[in-house]
This record gives structure tokens, C-alpha cells and sequence, in this order.
């Protein structure tokens, strides 16, 4: 069997080590051989890294947002071709699944084709954070969507997103924005910025004391909302008490991407746990989500097609290659990145 080069760990918080010796993996009919080309960088590979959570078998190849080229495509796919490009958040932590190596397998379900309007680099920061949003808000709180190309009704009330800055934040405005409802994003006022741009009308800053965030709530929103999303995993008690104390509609939802902590809310919230993890496992709950995700891909596919979801802004790394990811993730994790970070893994 072909052996290629990528970047393997072999337990839990081991070092990333280089190697040439990775099994080249053989895709199935529905599946396409790519080569990564561009990496998006996710806290879920810190998370993956120190904790062995989520990696199904060591030595491991991680990974999670890529853009890459398609060399090899099943028998049965029909929307990809040898040769296309093609941009994703793989089923992260399984190795024959994931971008940091040369060449790896895709489902054709869970890809977004690249068209001409969106680059690779920028390509590789959609995945992740569109599929988390796209589970908290369609899939957990009912929110509908228009037909790509058209404007759904300006509605009087509001989608709040805790940590409206970050990747799957800014992704939670852009969805609830084309929905039509407003957006009121909290973050750190250096960042604001960054929340308005993706489409929030409003912001409040996430590290005043907790009654003068629900005062901003209340005064911002007059109570219209029913829906708020912790895309932070540090905003459980503000929501719970914004959604029990200020919220006036008669059905809440709190949605988060915190899928780990033990947490309980109130019974008059609807709560929902994202769990984007499951993407390509098996078990009930993990086929449903992967196929929730097959359906969102289709449909957010014709929304990116339109221009009406749009990539995140992004910080390339310096250099090119393994030892440049590893770096990249070094960085990330020492908060030295204020947008999300693309790394390109190879030339075509
Ligand atoms: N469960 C799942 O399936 C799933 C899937 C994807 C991601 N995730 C998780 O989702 C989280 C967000 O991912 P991401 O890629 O969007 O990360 P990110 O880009 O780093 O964004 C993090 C956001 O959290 C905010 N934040 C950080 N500390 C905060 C605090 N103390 N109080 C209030 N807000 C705070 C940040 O706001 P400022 O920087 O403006 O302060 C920022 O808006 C990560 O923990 C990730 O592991 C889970």
C-alpha cells in the first residue's frame, strides 16, 4: 500500500511528530481521494490534541477545516470530479478522514464544491464554524432559511450570539441575519467590528459584570427575542437568566456549542448541544447529525453560490507544510491570532 507524509500524534498531548510512513487511504464509491491544499485551524485541535478526545485510533492524523483538490473520485460519485476543488470540516478524529497528511478521504455528502467566487484559503474558513451554526440555529432552534437568491421578511426580533466575534459567532449572525431576524452579538469591544461585519445590528461587551449585560440585553431587544446562541462556552448563567428574565416571548431556545461540560437549564428552556463531532460515526444520534449535515451542506452550498454567506476574514501563516501547521496551532493556542488562521499545507 502507497505511504505519504503528514503529521501524526501518538497518544494523548504527545509531541506532533513529521513522518513519511502514513497508509495512503483507498476511497469507496461515495468517496473522493483529495489533496489538502489549505487548512483552517479549529480549538478543536488543541482540544483533540491534549485530551485524545474525539480520536477513534492511534498513531493519529488530525485536522478539521480544509480546502484541497480532488485526485481520485468513487465509482459512484456524482458531484465531484477528479480534479475539482472542494472545501470542508472533515469528521474530525478519524485519521483517514483528516487534512493534516497529504492526501485524504471526503464523503461527496459532507463537502462544499469550491465555485468561483470564494478562494481556497478563505475556502477553509467555512466548514467548521457554518455546520456548528447551521446545527445550533436550523437544526436546534427551527430557524428557516430563504431560497437562495432571495430576502426572507425583516421580522421585529432578535437572535442573540453569545461570542459574536468568533468563527462559529460570526457564522450564527450571518444565518440568523439572512433569516431575517436582527442580531445582537456579544464580544470584547475591540472586536466589534468584526461581530458588525458579519451581519450583527448590535453588540455588548462580554466581559462587563453580568447585570450590565442583561441591561444592554433588555435595553437593545425590548425582550424581543426567543433565541440565543453560546458560540462562547462561557455565557450559560447570562443566557439562562436573559432568556428567563428579559426574553417576553412564550418559547425560549439556548443552543450551545459547549457539547462536554455537565448543565442543566430551566424546563421552560429548550436547550440543544451542538455536536458536530459526530459527523461520520455510528450509532442513532450520529447518523442523524451526519445526516442534518448532508442536508445543510446541500442547501448552504446554493447560499455561498449566491454570495448570501460569505467566508470569514483570516490570518495566513507564515510558510508552507507540516512544520508550518504545527506552528500555526502553537499559535493559535498561545492566542497570538486574532482571525481565524489558514495555513497553506501544500502546492497543487
Ligand atoms: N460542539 C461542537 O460541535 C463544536 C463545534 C465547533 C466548535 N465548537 C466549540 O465552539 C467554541 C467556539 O469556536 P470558535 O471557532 O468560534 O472559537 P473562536 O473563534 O475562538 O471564538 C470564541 C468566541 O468566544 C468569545 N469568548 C472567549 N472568552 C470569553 C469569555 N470569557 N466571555 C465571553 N465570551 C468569550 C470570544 O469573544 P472575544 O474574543 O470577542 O472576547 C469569541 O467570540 C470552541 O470552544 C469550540 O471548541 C464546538
Amino acid at each position: 500500500m502507497a505511504t505519504q507524509t503528514g503529521i501524526t500524534i501518538a497518544g494523548p498531548n504527545e509531541p506532533y511528530t513529521v513522518v513519511n510512513n502514513i497508509l495512503r487511504p483507498t476511497p469507496g464509491p461515495k468517496q473522493a481521494l483529495v489533496k489538502t491544499l489549505y487548512v483552517g485551524l479549529n480549538p478543536s485541535e488543541p482540544f483533540m490534541h491534549h485530551t485524545g478526545m474525539l480520536i477513534t485510533s492511534w498513531p493519529a492524523v488530525i485536522g478539521s477545516d480544509v480546502s484541497g483538490v480532488v485526485l481520485e473520485a468513487g465509482a459512484d460519485c456524482e458531484k465531484i470530479q477528479k480534479g475539482g476543488y472542494i472545501f470542508t470540516c472533515v469528521p474530525v478524529g478519524i485519521s483517514e478522514f483528516s487534512p493534516f497528511q497529504e492526501t485524504f478521504l471526503v464523503n461527496e455528502d459532507w463537502v462544499f464544491k469550491k465555485g468561483e467566487n470564494i478562494g481556497l484559503e478563505e475556502a477553509c474558513t467555512v466548514g467548521a464554524g457554518l455546520l456548528t451554526a447551521g446545527l445550533a440555529l436550523l437544526e436546534g432552534q427551527g430557524l428557516e432559511l430563504p431560497a437562495a437568491g432571495s430576502k426572507a421578511p425583516q421580522k421585529d426580533s432578535w437572535v442573540i450570539v453569545m461570542g459574536g466575534s468568533g468563527s462559529v459567532g460570526r457564522y450564527c449572525a450571518q444565518l440568523a441575519s439572512l433569516a431575517g431576524h436582527k442580531v445582537l452579538s456579544s464580544c470584547s469591544p475591540s472586536k466589534n467590528e468584526l461581530a458588525l461585519r458579519a451581519g450583527a445590528s448590535a453588540t455588548f461587551n462580554n466581559r462587563a459584570p453580568i447585570e450590565e449585560q442583561l441591561a444592554e440585553i433588555e435595553r437593545i431587544t425590548g425582550g424581543k427575542f426567543a433565541r440565543i446562541v453560546d458560540a462562547s462556552v462561557a455565557s450559560l448563567d447570562l443566557s439562562v437568566r436573559a432568556l428567563e428574565t428579559v426574553s417576553k416571548e412564550p418559547v425560549k431556545y439556548f443552543a450551545t456549542v459547549d457539547d462536554w461540560s455537565d448543565m442543566t437549564v430551566p424546563d421552560s428552556i429548550n436547550l440543544y448541544r451542538v455536536k458536530l463531532g459526530m459527523l461520520g460515526r455510528s450509532g442513532d444520534e450520529q447518523e442523524h447529525i451526519t445526516r442534518k449535515v448532508a442536508e445543510m451542506v446541500s442547501v448552504f452550498q446554493a447560499h455561498i453560490n449566491t454570495g448570501q454567506l460569505l467566508p470569514l476574514d483570516y490570518h495566513l501563516v507564515n510558510g508552507e507544510g507540516w512544520e508550518a501547521i504545527i506552528a500555526g496551532v502553537a499559535d493559535m493556542e498561545a492566542g497570538k491570532l486574532s482571525k481565524k488562521p489558514v495555513v497553506k499545507a501544500q502546492s497543487e
